[in-house]
């Protein structure tokens, strides 16, 4: 990531503990890039971007590949910024914004390689199930925040446990000095 990239996330970050913006963790946002970086993925698709911080994670990776991100949210201001956020970094040609409730949006035949979930957590299942058409034998699905709000996601659970012949999955612990997180990584069967 260049340096002006660098700095600008940096200045998001402060904004948003400042503003109680809820984007992820730096380190989650790294390892979620790296497993970008390190996949053969060519469709991301990301369902909540806020502000767009995990979105220029995302973008800038793809960038190098000439690989595009798909994204929504349904909340202004939050995507209104996120948009200007990509702008200001140059991003605006790998990323598709869509505006509104993912669960209400058609996403016909396309097919997803990689897809963050990191939206309303009590939807959980109904994102996963309904993305299990658009993605393949293959696709990894990386959903964050896992542990700390269960409670609100055990249909999930619950689901992926007797569903294990579609999806394989892990639920790992993502950590620095300050932080952690718990994700949970699914690849389609
Ligand atoms: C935790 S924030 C996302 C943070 C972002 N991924 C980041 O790290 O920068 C969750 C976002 O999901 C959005 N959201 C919640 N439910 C949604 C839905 N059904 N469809 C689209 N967006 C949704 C919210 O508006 C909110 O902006």
């Amino acid at each position: 990531m260049n340096q002006q990239r660098k700095k600008f996330l940096k200045k998001l970050k402060k904004f948003w503990i400042k503003e109680n913006i809820p984007n992820l963790s730096e380190v989650n946002a790294k390892f979620l890039a790296f497993l970008i970086d390190i996949s053969w993925v060519k469709n991301v698709l990301e369902i909540g971007c806020a502000n767009g911080y995990s979105t220029i994670w995302i973008a800038d990776i793809l960038e190098k590949k000439w690989w595009k991100l798909k994204t929504f949210d349904v909340s202004l201001p939050s995507f209104e910024d996120a948009k200007k956020n990509i702008l200001a970094v140059w991003l605006e040609k790998i990323v598709d914004f869509n505006f509104g409730n993912f669960l209400d949006f058609d996403l016909w035949d396309e097919i997803f390689d990689f897809v963050f979930i990191d939206a309303r957590k009590k939807y959980y299942l109904d994102f996963l199930l309904k993305i299990k058409k658009n993605t393949k034998p293959g696709s990894i699905i990386f959903i964050d925040d896992v542990m700390k709000f269960k409670s609100k996601m055990e249909n999930l659970y619950e689901y992926i446990e007797w569903n294990q012949d579609d999806f394989e999955f892990f639920v790992l612990p993502v950590h620095d000095e300050e932080v952690l997180d718990w994700v949970m990584i699914l690849r389609r069967k």
